[in-house]
């Protein structure tokens, strides 16, 4: 059976800076609570879903040493997209003239671990190369006179080519999960701005972040004391904190870059992988865990062993 491999990655943010002091000149916010409460101290805003997506995924397929042409399968990861119809990978496809299939993801913040989990099988299937793309402006469903959203979102893309590998498979564990029954604490209804209920989305994610990962760690056989690094969905510094603490995971093993970019929902674990592999701080062979939460609610945590 064949297994999978990272072999190229990018991402991309708007040129936009918005820091807190520039949120707190029109809406009643300061510095301090957005960065006390969330640990968010500028984000990134503009651009479009597909425009993000292909900047990502062009710098992602150049370091790969591949072009559009190879790519068998375009995973779209986004809660944002550019329309209803047609989905954004049509637009992305184009953009960087991908030879094979393209379809959008929709998992709110989880999105890009369950797109992962997707590629690792579409490569089982068959598929010898899938480009996946986590791709979102929030910005643009965020009605920004309400201080207790506009203060968190972020735009933003990450991308990751995955190679089909006669080697061992990179995904040692996986966990998705869905509750339905809470998809009243963050939603967007057709032309409306986005909705969260932060406080109730706090206390079921840092759970969710604990349990998923757990069960994917134990799926690979492995314990949070084998993580070399963790790559957390970036909602809030404390969320993240709260998991990790929990899990016994230290701040030196742990991705933080929710004080840069904000909540970009399913860009954001790519972004921080990104910035992580950038910083040199993964080598081959390291254990990677990935875990997200957000709208559905969805949760999802992914395990791999870094080929490099
Ligand atoms: O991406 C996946 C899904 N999203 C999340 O995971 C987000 C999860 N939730 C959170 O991160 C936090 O709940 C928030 C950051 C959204 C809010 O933090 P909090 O500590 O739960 O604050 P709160 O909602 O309890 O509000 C505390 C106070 C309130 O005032 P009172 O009632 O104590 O007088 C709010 O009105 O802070 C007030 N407040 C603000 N003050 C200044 C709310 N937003 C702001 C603001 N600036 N932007």
């Amino acid at each position: 059976m064949p297994g999978a491999r990272i072999t190229g990655w990018g991402m991309a943010v708007p040129d936009k800076v918005v820091t807190n002091d520039d949120l707190s000149a029109t809406l009643d916010t300061s510095d301090a609570w957005i960065t006390e409460r969330t640990g968010i101290r500028e984000r990134r805003i503009g651009g479009t879903t597909s425009g993000l997506g292909i900047e990502a995924g062009r710098l992602a397929l150049k370091h790969a040493g591949l072009t559009g042409d190879d790519i068998d399968v375009l995973v779209l990861a986004t809660t944002t997209p550019d329309a209803i119809v047609p989905g954004t990978s049509a637009t992305v496809e184009e953009g960087l003239g991908i030879a094979g299939g393209a379809f959008d993801l929709n998992a709110a913040c989880s999105g890009f671990v369950y797109g992962l989990v997707a590629a690792h099988g579409l490569i089982l299937a068959g598929a010898r190369r899938v480009l996946l793309i986590g791709s979102e402006t929030l910005s643009r469903i965020t009605d920004w006179d309400d201080r207790s959203l506009a203060v968190l979102v972020g735009d933003g893309a990450g991308a990751v080519v995955l190679e089909a590998t006669d080697g061992p498979t990179e995904l040692l564990g996986w966990h998705l999960g869905a509750d339905g029954s809470l998809r009243h604490l963050l939603k967007c209804d057709h032309g409306g701005y986005l909705y969260m209920n932060g406080k109730e989305i706090f206390r079921h994610a840092v759970r969710a972040v604990i349990d998923s990962s757990t069960i994917a760690l134990q799926r690979a056989g492995l314990t949070p004391a084998d993580v070399d690094l963790f790559v957390p969905h970036q909602a809030n510094a404390r969320i993240i904190t709260a998991a990790a603490q929990r899990l016994g995971i230290n701040p030196e093993r742990y991705v933080v870059t929710i004080d840069r970019y904000g909540n970009t929902s399913s860009a954001s674990i790519p972004l921080a992988l990104v910035h992580a592999l950038n910083e040199g701080r993964l080598e081959p062979g390291h254990t990677v865990l990935l875990s997200g939460f957000g709208g559905g609610m969805t949760w999802a945590s992914a395990v791999l062993r870094w080929g490099g």
